[in-house]
């Protein structure tokens, strides 16, 4: 058998893709309430555009996603029908502190996420939870301006504080950060940063990386210190970057870019800030406060796992007029000739995910966690809501044949796998409901119309009998 006997088969969804509920049971603001669907939504995320309420203008999907906040018994009944042994979810920060700051949290929000784990160990379901899936209560940005301000390291350190001694015996599966790199990319949706005319951006993203690196040390080291059962892993959203071609420009160029997501678990899983990052800092002239005792906190609470997202591999050239990018994830990349794409052309690479398995566990040595990947794809359900996904089935199956020969050929200790979006939820990049991920398909369009009601998909059935042979049967 490849995978071990008690891999994590499972699925993966966050808080604001998904809950909906914006508004109810104590629940304060977040910026990810606040980013639109359609043309702004770009510029809201990078944070070149201010948005921090609503307006008359915007569609708003996160306050309603697919109103899992009234749904969940139901959903996690389906993902017990399915054999998960894991759902990975997010808990919202502004459910359990509203503003963030707040003295005491929110005891109708912790509530909220008790029942939902219960709910989750009823049907054998281990929870495997992200602290922060890119959400930051609104106040914390007006107040503070988001995580480019240390005080938020202690704002999050109460929050996990709460939520560890809470939910102990519950939970003992943590992320700390998602995709902790994308607050390079996307650094009002990931951080809650936005930037004043003039200001060193730069600068800023990374100082708040510092921010965000000390906080995930600290909550290592107090889940430990809680409950020394947790298990707490970094995020990452991976992807291996090839070289356009052989010329040594380009391998270089592929090297400096894989190297701009390693900096985050190379602090995480080594303890250390590497070389190259400080002199980088040094060359460019990024000034950062960093003291004795956040060198110490980083060195003393590594990561017990390193978990990602894969959903294409990346392509550099040394070339800065190279043509041909293509889309995925938000990181830049050229297009890869020899690869197919999605409808939105995020480009389909199953041994890229064995190339990211074995470059991450060659480099750090710890056991692997993939908790996002999977299709975006249109369906079109029939009228009983049936939806004949082969093309799902067929990237999920040849992504896990990746995982296996990872496994068993390379020897990487992969310790689960939870698809993205196990049941359609809202997209981070677009806002679109129509670019669904599930094996459940939600009746509801791009504009939140719709009955709301779930179907099982082809892929339901399939993924349910993979879990049941534990990945030794991926035939359909
Ligand atoms: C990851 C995020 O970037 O990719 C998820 O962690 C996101 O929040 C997922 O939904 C898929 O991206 P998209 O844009 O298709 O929803």
């Amino acid at each position: 058998m490849a995978f071990r006997e008690d891999f994590l088969w499972g699925g993966a969804t966050a808080a604001n893709q998904c809950e909906g509920g914006y508004a109810e049971g104590g629940r304060g603001l977040a910026n990810v309430d606040v980013v639109p669907h359609g043309k702004d939504r770009w510029a809201v995320v990078t944070g070149a555009k201010k948005m921090f309420d609503f307006d008359e203008e915007h569609y708003y999907p996160a306050k309603k996603s697919i109103d899992m906040y009234h749904h969940y018994l139901d959903d996690i009944k389906l993902f017990g029908e399915m054999g998960f042994k894991t759902y990975r979810l997010s808990i919202a920060w502004s459910r359990i502190f509203p503003n963030g700051d707040d003295e005491f949290p929110n005891e109708e929000g912790l509530k909220f996420y008790e029942a939902i784990f219960k709910e989750c160990r009823k049907y054998g379901i281990e929870p495997l939870v992200t602290l922060v899936h890119f959400d930051c209560p609104m106040h914390l940005i007006t107040e503070y301006g988001g995580w480019r301000n240390r005080k938020v390291i202690g704002f999050f350190v109460n929050y996990c504080k709460t939520v560890f001694t809470r939910y102990k015996g519950l939970v003992k599966y943590w992320l700390t950060f998602n995709e902790i790199n994308m607050i390079l990319h996307g650094p009002f949706m990931a951080a809650g940063l936005f930037f004043e005319e003039g200001e060193d951006r730069t600068q800023i993203q990374y100082q708040a990386a510092h921010h965000e690196l000390v906080a995930s040390a600290l909550a290592v080291r107090m889940a430990h210190g809680i409950d020394p059962q947790n298990k707490v892993g970094c995020m990452l959203a991976a992807g291996q970057y090839y070289p356009f071609t052989c010329k040594p420009q380009d391998v270089w160029a592929a090297f400096e870019s894989d190297r701009e997501g390693y900096f985050f678990v190379d602090v995480q899983a080594r303890g250390e800030y590497p070389d190259y990052a400080w002199k980088r800092f040094e060359r460019e002239k990024i000034k950062l406060d960093i003291t004795e005792d956040d060198l110490e906190i980083l060195k003393e609470s590594p990561v017990d796992f390193i978990s990602f997202s894969y959903y294409s591999s990346r392509v550099a050239s040394g070339d800065p007029t190279a043509a041909g990018t293509t889309e995925g994830n938000v990181f830049a990349s050229l297009k890869n000739p020899y690869l197919e794409a999605s409808q939105w052309g995020w480009q389909i690479d199953p041994l890229g995910l064995r190339i990211t398995l074995n470059a991450l566990y060659d480099r750090y040595q710890k056991p692997l966690f993939i908790v996002e990947n999977g299709l975006g794809a249109k369906d079109v359900a029939d009228v009983n809501g049936y939806v004949e996904d082969d093309y799902r089935i067929d990237y999920l199956k040849s992504h896990i044949e990746a995982m296996k020969d990872a496994v068993e050929i390379d020897g990487v200790d992969l310790m689960g796998y939870t698809p993205w979006g196990c049941i359609d939820l809202v997209s981070a990049s677009t806002g679109e409901m129509s670019k669904r991920y599930g094996f459940i398909y939600v009746d509801l369009d791009d504009s939140g119309n719709g009955t709301g009601k779930r179907f099982r998909k082809k892929s339901f059935y399939w993924y349910k009998k993979v879990i049941a042979a534990n990945g030794e049967d991926l035939t359909y």
